[in-house]
């Protein structure tokens, strides 16, 4: 094809979703594709005049991904192709579906690199731009993401080494400031995952921008910034979902169905353990309340609030102790919170930053009047574990011998092995496709454990027990 030569090619795909219809067709590649190769679309059929700017589309309700003068550039097996697309709502398909792309190109040959497997897959997913790319983003976040079948990663922002980290993950836009990413028209959702002394402010900025937000925990300092936060999502009706991922490990999905199926019986006792060793860094955020809200407790006991709330339902009463005992900054390494859920379970919660990594088994401890769910190492970060229970399903008769010794009847328990971080941003991700707010992790659980949160921190400054 010569340069100045044009090639229509019709639509191939019609496909449909709640909110719109996407009309995708193969676009047809050859050498690499950049600016010199424009897209011009016109539907001439059944609308007046050419809709669509060259490269880039201003009308209505239609929504492309221009990159440049093209949508998207991608290598697939060592060759460069584009994927080419639009968004329209139900009534303008029906004016669309005579139209044609008529692409210009700067020669080469023609080939197709997609397959309409593909291009169905793609218009099904949201395309992510992570702020705050560097750390839990880097190390687990973004590796999940792009495992997710809905979620594409468009560009990544940190103010220290973005570059690389967009190597790593091969994305080819990168940015220095918030402000950069939120004017990527490319950019539907963000992951958020920057200190916690930003959130708030970058929350409210992604949702000025139209942009659907995936905040890491907790999502603000304090109960406040969070309301600003959450007013200001629903002001600009985008999506907002915090990152207690640990309600998505396979081995917690599977003690939820147990417990709902009552097969321990009515719970009594909920015990969940996460430490670590963490010793003074210079300028680490979460090592001085101002700039992380807290220590052990906001950081990593909110997590296990979340997870045993997830289990047997909301929390009722709580008390915390909190202490400096080991390391030497201002933010507690020590956290212990006695909890009443309102089912009229106990539960304690034990958080420190001040046992060596090795030394705690990270214990989840569920106990009921017909049994027993125990787990090690499924709390944290991983996707593995070791589950297992004892179900009481003959009942239980009075032993007035007590006898501890028994021969353990614990039974081992498999599950799905789910990553929690593909999981969460596919939930969001899809929450996001199919128009429906996020029950998991949403707007009002964010603000329930922050009150929760900063009725803990109360409960030890009063020495008091509080309500929630
Ligand atoms: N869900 C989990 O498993 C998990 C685990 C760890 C941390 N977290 C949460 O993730 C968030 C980040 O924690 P972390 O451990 O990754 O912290 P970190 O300090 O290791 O990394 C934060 C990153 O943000 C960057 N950054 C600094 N200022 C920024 C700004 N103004 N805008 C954007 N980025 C900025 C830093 O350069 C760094 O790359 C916190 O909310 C934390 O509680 C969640």
């Amino acid at each position: 094809m010569g340069s100045q030569e044009a090639a229509s090619i019709p639509f191939q795909t019609v496909l449909t979703n709640q909110n719109a219809v996407f009309l995708g067709f193969l676009a047809v590649g050859g050498p690499p594709v950049g600016r010199a190769s424009r897209l011009k679309m016109e539907f001439r059929d059944s609308l007046s005049g050419p809709l669509i700017h060259p490269s880039v589309c201003l009308y209505h309700d239609l929504r492309l991904f221009p990159d440049g003068g093209l949508l998207r550039r991608r290598t697939i097996g060592g060759l460069v192709g584009n994927h080419t697309g639009l968004y329209v709502n139900d009534k303008q398909k029906e004016s669309f579906s005579g139209g044609c792309l008529e692409r210009q190109d700067n020669g080469g040959g023609t080939r197709q690199f997609w397959s309409d497997e593909e291009v169905m897959a793609m218009a099904k997913q949201v395309q992510f731009g992570v702020m705050g790319a560097g750390g839990i983003a880097r190390r687990r976040t973004i590796p999940g993401m792009l495992k997710a079948r809905n979620c594409r990663l468009v560009a990544v922002m940190d103010p220290v080494g973005v570059e690389e980290i967009a190597v790593q993950f091969g994305v080819s836009r990168c940015y220095r400031t918030e402000r950069e990413l939120l004017q990527d028209s490319e950019v539907q959702a963000v992951y958020i995952a920057s200190p916690v002394a930003f959130h708030a402010r970058q929350i409210i900025m992604a949702a000025e921008a139209g942009k659907h937000i995936l905040c890491e925990k907790p999502l603000t300092r304090t109960l406040a910034e969070a309301k600003k936060a959450v007013a200001a999502c629903r002001r600009n009706g985008v999506f907002l979902q915090e990152g207690y991922m640990m309600k998505f490990h396979g081995a917690h999905r599977r003690i939820k169905e147990l417990m709902d199926q009552g097969r321990i019986g009515k719970p009594v006792y909920l015990r969940a353990q996460l430490s670590c060793w963490y010793p003074p860094i210079p300028g680490a955020w979460r090592q001085d309340p101002k700039t992380g809200g807290g220590g052990a407790l906001i950081d990593m006991a909110t997590h296990l609030y979340d997870l045993l709330e997830y289990f047997v339902g909301p929390i009722r009463r709580v008390a915390a102790m909190v202490g400096r005992l080991v390391q030497d900054y201002r933010s507690e390494d020590a956290s212990t919170t006695l909890v009443e859920f309102q089912c009229g379970a106990h539960g304690t919660i034990d958080c420190f930053y001040c046992i060596p990594d090795e030394a705690s088994r990270t214990r989840l401890e569920i106990y009921g009047s017909a049994g027993a769910i125990l787990t090690e190492g499924t709390i944290g970060q991983s996707t593995g574990g070791l589950l297992e229970a004892y179900f009481a399903d003959q009942g239980t008769g009075y032993n007035a011998l007590q006898s501890k010794d028994v021969q353990r009847k614990f039974q081992r328990l498999s599950f799905p092995k789910i990553n929690p971080y593909t999981a969460e941003c596919d939930y969001f991700a899809q929450c996001i496709l199919q128009g429906r707010p996020p029950e998991i992790n949403g707007p009002e659980n964010a603000l329930h454990i922050l009150e929760l949160t900063e009725k803990a921190y109360a409960s030890y400054r009063q020495k008091k027990i509080l309500s929630v």
